[in-house]
């Protein structure tokens, strides 16, 4: 199957066997599509594949033409949910490179992930070739501008099983799709319904790992939201039913009068790699930043107080996204004035720049792909 194995630092290393599309898009068909992006609808060409049952591990890593997966009726995902996947960016660098960032941070908590779902553990290093082979494969895929590719892995449980246990085989792969910019004209503030019917995680539960179960756990609430006129769900913690966790697919931040920012402690919540690179930041400019539980009550109160002066979600697919107003049974309040903040505004340039390359990359997140 053209695949070899290797030891590198003590881990298994695969090396894909690299088939290109026998029918890739036309390249006046692919610009059409580049054109007109919104989020998660148009895909590249081609996919990682790697296979692992337990006589062979990890094998057969392929990149290949984007195609269905055959399947089983009785793979093991179909009924207990046995997925996980991660969400990163490819960004096109001025000079006509690529970037990654932090896809180190993304192979680790994939592993993180697996290891809470009883799946088998992708090492690291091939989580990161996966992404990097396709990348260079897709690459006429990455659009300009504020435009990136946004990279799907994610993992099945692909053994033919009804018996309730882990799966002995898992298929992983990785996906490609172009995406602008999640804001339309700008970074609008988007609005915000507090869930006090549903929560999203409890301790001991599986709120702090990236599986699919979450999010189709999350999508009740996230459809009341939208029939409250907000955009988004923020779920509150499932014990005392007090305190703000995160949004559906989003970290939260809070930023105070005194120049400091507040963010929910992990534990139950999913540990954002664009949370803890805004940590790192907004510390590096001399910020106070506390990882601390925040009750809905007090952010009520400190928004009519003005001691909060701005609140903000942020994630891989959003980037930074203020948030202007939030809604609940109890009634609804804005946060400054329903404005952008120039903290939530000033962060985001500062993240963004570094994914472009366009600024000096101190913590070394970037990986250049090209
Ligand atoms: N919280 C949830 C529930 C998410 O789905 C995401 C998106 O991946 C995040 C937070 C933000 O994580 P990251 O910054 O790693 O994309
Ligand atoms: C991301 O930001 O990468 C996410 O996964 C959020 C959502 C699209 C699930």
């Amino acid at each position: 199957m053209g695949v070899s194995f290797d030891k590198i630092d003590g881990s298994l290393w695969l090396n894909f066997d690299i088939q290109p599309s026998a029918t890739p898009t036309p390249d006046k068909e692919r610009d059409a599509k580049l054109e007109n992006l919104g989020f998660g609808r148009v895909f590249t060409d081609h996919m990682a594949i790697v296979r692992f049952d337990q006589a062979h591990g990890w094998h057969g890593a392929r990149i290949e033409a984007r195609s269905n997966f055959a399947l089983d009726p009785a793979h093991a995902v179909l009924h207990y949910a046995q997925e996980i996947f991660e969400g990163l960016k490819a960004y096109k660098r001025d000079d006509g490179g690529v970037n990654l960032f932090r896809p180190d941070a993304n192979a680790r908590r994939f592993r993180d992930s697996a290891d809470r779902m009883a799946m088998a553990q992708l090492p690291e290093q091939v989580f990161i070739e996966a992404i990097e082979q396709l990348v260079k494969i897709d690459r006429n895929w990455i659009p300009g501008g504020e435009g990136s590719l946004y990279l799907r892995p994610f993992m099945i449980a692909s053994e033919v099983f009804l018996g309730v246990k882990p799966s002995a085989e898992y298929i992983f792969s990785v996906i490609a799709s172009p995406v602008g910019s999640y804001f339309k004209g700008g970074p609008a503030p988007v609005s915000i319904w507090v869930s006090e019917t549903y929560t999203r995680a409890a301790v001991g539960g599986t709120g702090g790992v990236k599986c699919g179960g979450n999010y189709a756990a999350s999508l009740r609430a996230q459809a009341e939201a939208i029939e409250r006129g907000c955009d988004q769900v923020v779920f509150l913690d499932a014990l005392e039913r007090r305190y703000v966790e995160e949004l559906g697919g989003m970290n939260v931040f809070f930023v105070f009068d005194d120049g400091s920012l507040s963010t929910p402690p992990l534990g139950t919540i999913l540990p954002g790699i664009t949370r803890d690179s805004i940590i790192t930041l907004a510390r590096d400019a001399g910020r106070v930043v506390r990882e601390e539980p925040y009750t809905i009550d007090q952010w009520r109160a400190d928004a009519a107080s003005g001691k909060l002066k701005e609140a903000f979600a942020c994630g891989t697919a959003a980037v930074i996204s203020p948030i202007g107003k939030v809604c609940s049974n109890h009634g609804d309040f804005t946060i400054n004035g329903g404005q952008a903040g120039e903290v939530a505004m000033g962060l985001r340039k500062q993240l963004v720049d570094i994914q472009y390359g366009r600024t000096p990359d101190k913590h070394g997140w970037i990986k250049k792909v090209i």
